[in-house]
């Protein structure tokens, strides 16, 4: 979840060194590097802080170089310090490494090290490796970095330099952090993602697992790290454009991601609908596979977790199959029963996800059938499914997913008919007028988007609620998952406690919470559970509590169980959580904002989480 970037060129690189690291900020900001090859050796400088702190003290680094490096990190090992950031440097000052991603056998390579005399600066994994190629350099980075690659446990992807060849950049991964080259014009670059020099070139080429990759100014050349033998890749035009990693007018990613919703719901339905008839490609496996599978279980973690918990409703309505959705972290420890008649769906908006890869492995040795479900092409998820189905929400930055989850849940609607469509639980028909109401839901989210009556009201709720201490959030069916996701929502962007309760539930236990002056956020759009939602909002006023409830337009009734109620446009119930979700989003963004908080960027988060 570190962002990496390293050029070589004819340019001086410091500026597109630092503003391919902001690019990438997303993915870890507690700290950040870069080196550059000056005259007299390597420059190093290195912050706490965001990228903007390495601004600061990058003044007095190399103006003229054409060859460096940088990095953008997010803590594993090691606090957030300055002698933790990356890069690294050798003793003598001639070697530099950077890296994404882990070392698991960090306390052997460091005992190693320090066995050989080296003095260890930092507490990370990552040292050790500059280390290593000081005592082993033989005037060939590039073999050097083969050679020690084997003993080098884990999952990783790190970019070296040696001040000896200046005019060169070895790179190498193992398992799912990515790389992927940028090509231009008498220059290259190299990175763990696009963005870092999408305003450089489109050009790009994936790094592929256990492959060295050796970065010049003319020329890339692959190798595999196993012999060393030369390995082709094509050059392919990325589509990204840089205007996504931009915030477009919105004073946040997040809330400009918000307002993508609309895109990002009709681009995940697009073409895959023909004449009222779903077509839904990327399973990898047949309607006959299909129609034999007697069990789906989904996993994913946060948000992606929180779209699966939709899809498990939808799947046993529509697709007529027990479902169940469990925390990847949980169930990749569990003696999970299960046999080739299970389907596996792992959701992760950014495909990277340790525990959600590692749950999926486990199944798929254990012998179901796997689908990823990823906003990614090409991640780690992707290439290790037994089929994939994307998510078309673009690239998304806020740390906070906005469109992804309604993505997700739109993918998972789509899932859900198209089991239900091959398992003859639903009709053609059925199918046709279902899809026709998803087809709609664009518009519904952007008149929500455009609805200057809730927005008032929303800034009203801001206003009044921002400095409590605690929220409770109460649903049930497929109101609750879009609790979790609200409540989830508030709590990581503006640090309010929060919980989320099956309201059903709410007596058992953390009625005991709620006080006079308890904010409890209600979904409770029409469905068969509505009645059910009201009695509960009963108890809730009774205690004093103020009730928000997000109701259905239209059914006035709610209005004598909630304080305040957000309407949300009428819908089929099954179809109510991807606007449901929409004023929770909203909420939880405007109190942030009146706390004056960062939305784009809580603190201790990162995008990706490629860690367990
Ligand atoms: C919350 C959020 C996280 C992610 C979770 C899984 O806003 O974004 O809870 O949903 O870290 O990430 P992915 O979907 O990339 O596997």
């Amino acid at each position: 979840m570190c962002g990496i970037i390293g050029y070589v060129g004819a340019r001086p690189c410091k500026e597109l060194v630092l503003s391919g690291l902001e690019h990438l900020e997303y993915r870890g900001y507690d700290s950040s590097g870069l080196v550059l090859v000056g005259e007299h050796g390597l420059d190093r400088a290195r912050a706490v802080g965001p990228v903007k702190a390495l601004r600061a003290v990058a003044g007095g680094v190399s103006e003229t170089a054409t060859a460096g490096m940088g990095h953008t990190r997010w803590a594993t090992h090691g606090g957030v310090e300055e002698r933790n950031a990356h890069p690294f440097l050798s003793e003598d000052g001639r070697f530099a490494v950077l890296m994404n991603g882990i070392f698991e056998n960090y306390i052997d390579l460091r005992a190693q090290v320090t066995a050989k005399g080296h003095t260890l600066t930092s507490d990370t994994d990552t040292e050790a490796l500059v280390h290593m190629i000081e005592e082993e350099y033989d005037g060939d980075i590039a073999e050097t970095c083969r050679r020690i690659f084997p003993r080098l446990e884990g999952h990783f992807a790190f970019l070296a330099m040696a001040i000896d060849e200046p005019d060169r950049i070895v790179a190498a991964r193992l398992a799912w952090p990515p790389l992927v080259v940028g090509r231009g014009e008498g220059e290259n670059y190299i990175a763990s993602f696009t963005p870092a020099f999408l305003e450089q070139t489109r050009m790009i080429q994936i790094v592929d697992e256990s492959e060295l990759v050796i970065v010049t100014a003319d020329n890339v050349e692959f190798r595999a790290i196993a012999d060393g033998s030369p390995r082709e890749h094509e050059i392919e035009r990325a589509d990204d454009s840089i205007e996504v990693a931009a915030k477009g007018g919105y004073e946040s990613f997040m809330l400009k991601e918000i307002h993508e919703q609309p895109t990002a719901i009709a681009d995940t339905i697009a073409e895959r609908f023909h004449h009222g008839e779903l077509h839904l490609d990327g399973f990898g496996l047949s309607d006959d596979d299909l129609r034999e599978i007697n069990r789906v279980l989904i996993v994913g973690c946060g948000t992606a977790l929180h779209s699966g918990l939709v899809g498990r409703y939808l799947i046993e309505e529509w697709g007529g199959v027990a479902t169940e959705a469990d925390v990847a972290s949980e169930w990749r420890y569990r003696n999970g029963v299960f046999d080739p008649k299970t389907l596996v769906l792992a959701i992760s908006q950014s495909g990277e996800t340790a525990d959600t890869l590692a749950a999926m492995q486990i199944a798929k040795e254990r012998g179901a059938r796997v689908v990823a479900v990823t906003n990614i092409m090409g991640s780690a998820i992707a290439r290790a499914a037994d089929g994939v189905l994307y998510t078309r929400a673009g690239l998304e930055i806020g740390v906070a997913a906005s469109k992804t989850f309604t993505a997700q849940v739109t993918l998972m609607t789509l899932i859900a008919l198209h089991l239900g469509a091959v398992r003859g639980h639903l009709s053609p028909e059925d199918v046709a007028l279902i899809g026709g109401e998803l087809r709609e839901l664009p518009d519904l989210v952007q008149q929500l988007l455009d609805d200057k009556e809730l927005d008032a009201q929303l800034d009203m709720l801001a206003d009044r609620f921002c400095h409590d201490r605690f929220f409770l959030y109460l649903g049930r069916h497929l109101g609750l998952p879009i609790c979790q996701e609200g409540a989830l929502k508030l709590k990581e962007i503006s640090y309010i406690p929060t919980d989320a309760y099956a309201a059903g539930e709410m007596k058992h236990g953390p009625i005991a919470l709620l006080g006079e002056d308890t904010p409890v956020v209600a979904v409770a759009t029409d469905s068969h559970v509505f009645e059910k939602m009201a009695s509960n909002l009963e108890e809730v006023r009774a205690r004093g509590a103020h009730v928000i409830a997000v109701a259905t337009a239209g059914n006035t009734s709610i209005e004598a169980h909630a304080e305040h109620v957000l309407y949300v446009p009428r819908t089929r119930p099954e179809l109510q959580p991807i606007l449901a979700v929409i004023p929770l989003q909203l909420l939880a963004y405007k109190i942030t904002g009146r706390l004056g908080l960062d939305v784009d960027r809580p603190r201790n988060l990162a995008k990706t989480v490629t860690v367990e």
